[in-house]
């Protein structure tokens, strides 16, 4: 048997129809370096995903294994309860300093998902030992995505991920999320004041009585399709949350470390969340660890004798994990030492331009749209309604598989293709990637 008739054999894939495998079998990837994986033969694959957003500095990026090579040598794990260790220390002294003003108080954990359930729960339980008990609620914006345990798809609103576990699930307040490409408001990016918050606005004067947080996705909804919004959109909705006395959750999982352009996201909007959650770039995309962060007024709701009841009880085996802490100080070292924001930041220009050279005028373009290096192509089959391609085409599937063929990892979300590369992409890198993506979308469109 090979490999690929075991992998088969043994391994359920994540987020995938097993059955699609029979036709497009599993990749065996054998190595990496900076933007590229290889397979067993020896084909290059180039990561224009980050492999799952979460590559930040390249794949095998030599700084990052040696930090990791020696804390290995020196301790892999320890309880973090009452134990600590200098890179867990360091890390977060490290990203106090970045971090929007307030966020002080680290909570570790060890996947995406895992810091939003924290964040949940934690807001409901500062609300409680705070005088507010009948605040039990959360709202979240429509289309938003925050993982997939129980709790984290519960502020969720993509049917995709949510909708047969429906019974499961917690009593959300949605609020509709901003649509910029689809804007009902009749506005165009420029000339946005945020005019769609009147949604949020409503559903505060309705239930922010019973609700102890928000959660978004600060201006990117990534699994959504990459829809962006205006950071004005974050500054009324902070305005709202303080006058309401509800918490807001930042889930920067996908946009933080520098993905957007800025560090995270919230530095455009020039306001802090109560809380943020981090994971994916923290470590560079090489182990799983995750950090709920939040701020001393938050934190000191909790401190008190421990006959009072009021400590936080949430833990997970592998909080603040060595190795990861590790990656994580590489990481911050790289971000700092060689200028990574600002490299990205004449990258991302390129980016763009490159990708309205071969997109803007394809009669199956309805928009492209870009933050830091984030670029998103919407193709539709009518430019003038904006309408979706059939479900049942999966276009954007057909794309992935002659991408594929081609060397280049696109994992188009529904009809949305999109580039989210490794920070250190250079110019040549983008050129080819672009190049066989256009080339992907004219062997499937014809056009
Ligand atoms: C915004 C956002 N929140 C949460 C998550 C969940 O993270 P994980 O997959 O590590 O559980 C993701 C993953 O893509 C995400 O994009």
């Amino acid at each position: 048997m090979n490999l690929i008739e075991k992998d088969l054999k043994y391994i359920w894939h994540p987020c995938s129809q097993m059955k699609d495998y029979e036709e497009l079998k599993p990749i065996v990837i054998d190595r990496g370096k900076g933007v590229y994986l290889y397979d067993k033969d020896g084909k290059s694959y180039l990561d224009i995903v980050s492999s799952w957003w979460c590559n930040l500095l390249g794949h095998c990026n030599p700084k990052i294994n040696e930090g990791m090579k020696q804390q290995l040598d020196q301790l892999e794990h320890v309880i973090f309860a009452n134990f600590t260790h200098e890179p867990a220390i360091k890390l977060c002294e490290e990203l106090a300093g970045i971090l929007p003003e307030g966020l002080c108080k680290f909570n570790f954990s060890d996947n995406g998902s895992a810091a939003v359930e924290c964040a949940l729960k934690m807001a409901f339980q500062y609300q409680y030992q705070t005088g507010h008990p009948k605040k039990t609620r959360f709202m979240c914006l429509s289309e938003g995505y925050h993982g997939e345990t129980i709790g984290a798809l519960s502020v969720g609103s993509m049917d995709l991920y949510a909708k047969i576990y429906q019974p499961m699930l917690m009593d959300t307040i949605r609020i509709e999320a901003p649509d910029c490409y689809r804007c009902p408001f009749g506005k165009c990016r420029d000339d946005c004041d945020g005019e769609c918050i009147c949604h949020a606005e409503k559903a505060f004067e309705e239930f922010a009585d019973e609700t102890c947080a928000m959660i978004v996705e600060p201006l990117l909804q990534g699994s959504a399709g990459m829809r962006m919004y205006p950071p004005v959109y974050l500054k009324k909705l902070r305005r709202l949350c303080d006058r309401y006395q509800v918490l807001l959750i930042a889930d920067e999982i996908a946009t933080g470390f520098g993905r957007t352009g800025r560090m995270f996201a919230f530095d455009y909007a020039g306001v802090s969340p109560d809380i943020m959650c981090v994971s994916k770039g923290l470590t560079g995309g090489y182990i799983p660890m995750a950090i709920t962060i939040t701020t001393d007024q938050i934190y000191d709701a909790f401190y008190a004798d421990y006959s009072e009841g009021k400590a936080f009880m949430h833990s997970h085996t592998y909080s603040g994990n060595p190795l990861g802490c590790s990656a994580g100080l590489a990481v911050q070292k790289i971000l700092r030492e060689d200028h990574i924001l600002e490299q990205a930041a004449t990258r991302a220009i390129y980016l763009n331009k490159k990708i309205e050279e071969a997109f803007l005028d394809h009669p199956n373009v309805g928009e492209i749209r870009h933050l830091g290096l984030i670029n998103a192509i919407e193709l539709t089959p009518d430019k003038k309604t904006k309408s979706d391609f059939p479900s049942q085409l999966r276009m954007g599937y057909q794309i992935y598989k002659e991408a594929l063929k081609k060397g280049l990892i696109l994992r188009p979300l529904g009809n949305v293709l999109y580039f989210n590369p490794p920070l250190i992409i250079n110019e040549e890198e983008i050129d080819k990637a672009v190049n066989m993506c256009r080339e992907s979308v004219r062997e499937v469109l014809k056009v």
